[in-house]
């Protein structure tokens, strides 16, 4: 007797017709007139509208420097590159970060040395900081994930009791708020990214900013071949068309085409933030109490989130049979995008080949990364939107 075939498995629904992805940008009209402008104008490269960005960054984070850069990677290396790192110099990070952060380190010559993460809100733990500093400490680089605040006060005592630089990768966290101060306002020096999934973007893009004039020089002539002066200032009418190379320097400037969409971005911020901020609040309202998702934890001290990423952990064992990648499998299968932010940095080839990293040297981490998931989370999310995301979250825990 033929045995009877097994019952076909429902067809997936997608949640929309179309692929709707974890992140878009938000640009305005304004914004691709400025972009049309500045073609039209003749002057498309590093020139007015990139001065005119850094002057609005200086204002918004409350800086004496925002030095804009091609993105937080140049930004990161131009800022180690200007400390003369030696061969041994540690410099202190997590490895709940992106593999930018690590690179960065190894390719100025320092070491990179990883403290754990905090399981509930994935920010580096300040207690292991103190832990981790040696003789050959030189930095402590604190990366404020997702958009929150990294618990600045005890990592900047032990940077002081040590005399070790504070680079802190914000490549989250503009508009980020610890203490009731902006990221950016205070401490040594933040690098930010303006990549398309940021919370304000360039296109690609970045910027460094700081208190410490001797920095600010540094990066300014590391980012433009070393020159000491720059190429709008000589090709104007005023300028002398000579310059000097007084170090063996980069090409991370930023073009007028990229500052002309940061222009108009960055008095959205605020906005946008607002906006992410509601959706977060509705994920939460509408989460709450889903035995397969661990939300992800506030820290105690005030702060403002900018809510970058929204990104829970998928509670495998515990809460649901779906690993993390199957659930993100079963998502694009309805048409939902997510992201991954982040797997473990110091399990990746390069990290265990060269510093002897494996699996159990940072437990929380490898927990977190193992389980991280980035839901949708873009101002121009709708409502409606996030309710079909919300609903194919829960066919796929049902059925998938
Ligand atoms: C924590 C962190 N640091 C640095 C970077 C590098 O930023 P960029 O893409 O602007 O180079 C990123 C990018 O996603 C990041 O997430």
């Amino acid at each position: 007797m033929a045995a009877n075939p097994a019952p076909a498995a429902a067809p997936v629904k997608p949640a929309f017709p179309e692929f709707l992805p974890f992140s878009r940008p938000t640009i305005s009209p304004e914004a691709m007139a400025e972009v049309q402008s500045c073609l039209a104008s003749g002057w498309i490269t590093t020139g007015p509208r990139v001065k005119k960005f850094e002057e609005m960054l200086r204002a918004y984070c409350g800086a004496p420097h925002a030095l804009t850069v091609t993105s937080a990677t140049a930004g990161l290396f131009l800022v180690l590159q200007a400390m003369k790192l030696k061969p041994g110099d540690e410099v202190i990070t997590t490895p709940m970060t992106f593999a930018a952060t690590l690179n960065m380190i190894v390719l100025t010559g320092g070491r990179p040395v990883l403290v754990d993460a905090d399981r509930r809100t994935y920010q580096m733990d300040p207690a292991a900081v103190a832990r981790a500093v040696t003789p050959r400490t030189r930095a402590i680089m604190p990366v404020h994930f997702a958009g929150m605040p990294v618990d600045l006060d005890p990592i900047y005592e032990v940077a002081k009791r040590h005399g070790l630089r504070v680079v802190e990768d914000a490549a989250h966290a503009i508009g980020t708020e610890y203490k009731g101060r902006k990221i950016g306002s205070f401490g040594d020096v933040q690098v930010m990214s303006f990549h398309p999934n940021k919370n304000i973007t360039t296109g690609e893009g970045g910027a460094v900013i700081c208190r410490d004039d001797a920095l600010a020089s540094e990066v300014q002539i590391l980012r433009f071949h070393g020159m000491d002066r720059e190429a709008w200032a000589r090709f104007g009418r005023t300028g002398s068309q000579h310059y000097e190379i007084i170090a063996p320097g980069h090409k991370f400037n930023m073009m007028d085409m990229q500052a002309a969409l940061g222009i108009h971005q960055l008095p959205a911020l605020d906005g946008f933030i607002a906006r992410r901020t509601a959706l977060v609040a509705r994920y939460r309202a509408a989460l709450a109490g889903w035995k397969e998702l661990i939300l992800p934890g506030d820290p105690s001290y005030p702060h403002r989130h900018a809510w970058h990423l929204f990104a829970p952990l998928v509670n495998t064992g515990a809460g649901t049979h779906l690993t993390r990648d199957g659930f993100m499998a079963a998502l694009k299968e309805r048409n939902v995008g997510t992201g991954l932010h982040y797997r473990a940095a110091h399990l990746y080839p390069y990290y265990r080949e060269h510093y002897g990293w494996k699996p159990g040297d940072f437990p929380n981490t490898e927990f977190i990364a193992d389980r991280i998931v980035s839901l949708p989370l873009f101002p121009l999310l709708t409502d409606a939107q996030q309710d079909g995301v919300i609903a194919a979250m829960r066919d796929v825990f049902d059925h998938a």
